[in-house]
């Protein structure tokens, strides 16, 4: 996945911009780190990139979407295409392992087979098959593991 930032700023209020004209291009395959001081706008670099956030001025290029103030993209078509994992895990603590990470599929509509196949398949490579009908509070592996190992493939490989 392509991302390019042309000239993004934004603004909160009269403070100084979070994002000054800030111009990055980051191609497929790469790995990239994202560093640097308390305030330097990291977080706002990707709220811009998941469209929480609306550019001041310039202009963010994601594959075939463009993000500006002007053109606001199909929030949730744009995320399909992006896996984030967040430092407070997302996890929906009244479901299993197995519906927490089926529930995405579930969204699209796919058939419950097909869910089942993919989801056995995803625990199985973080390792979690035999946790597929825990709840999260019954085991704190399950928490570590779906959000940091398998979130991002997920996200690629089967509904992207
Ligand atoms: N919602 C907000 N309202 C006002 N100011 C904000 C908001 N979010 C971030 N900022 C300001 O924007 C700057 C960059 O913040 P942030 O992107 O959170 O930096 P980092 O993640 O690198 O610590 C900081 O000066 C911060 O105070
Ligand atoms: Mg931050």
């Amino acid at each position: 996945m392509r991302i390019i930032f042309n000239k993004v700023s934004k603004n909160f209020g009269k403070n100084a911009p979070a994002l000054d004209e800030t111009s990055f291009e980051i191609n497929e395959g790469e790995f990239v780190f994202l560093v640097g001081s308390s305030g330097a706008g990291k977080t706002t670099v990707l709220r811009l990139i998941i469209q929480d956030l609306i550019p001041t001025s310039g202009k963010i290029e994601i594959e075939k979407f463009v993000i500006s103030k002007k053109n606001h993209v199909d929030t949730a078509k744009l995320r399909r295409k992006i896996g984030m994992v967040f430092q407070d895990f997302k996890i929906l603590y009244n479901r299993t392992t197995f519906e927490n990470v089926a529930i995405a599929l579930e969204i699209l509509g796919k058939k419950s087979d097909e869910i089942s196949k993919k989801v056995h398949e995803v625990l199985h490579l973080v390792g979690l098959s035999d946790k597929a009908n825990f709840f999260p509070i019954q085991s704190r592996r399950i928490t570590k593991s779906i959000y940091c190992e398998g979130y991002c493939w997920w996200t690629k490989n089967f509904i992207g």
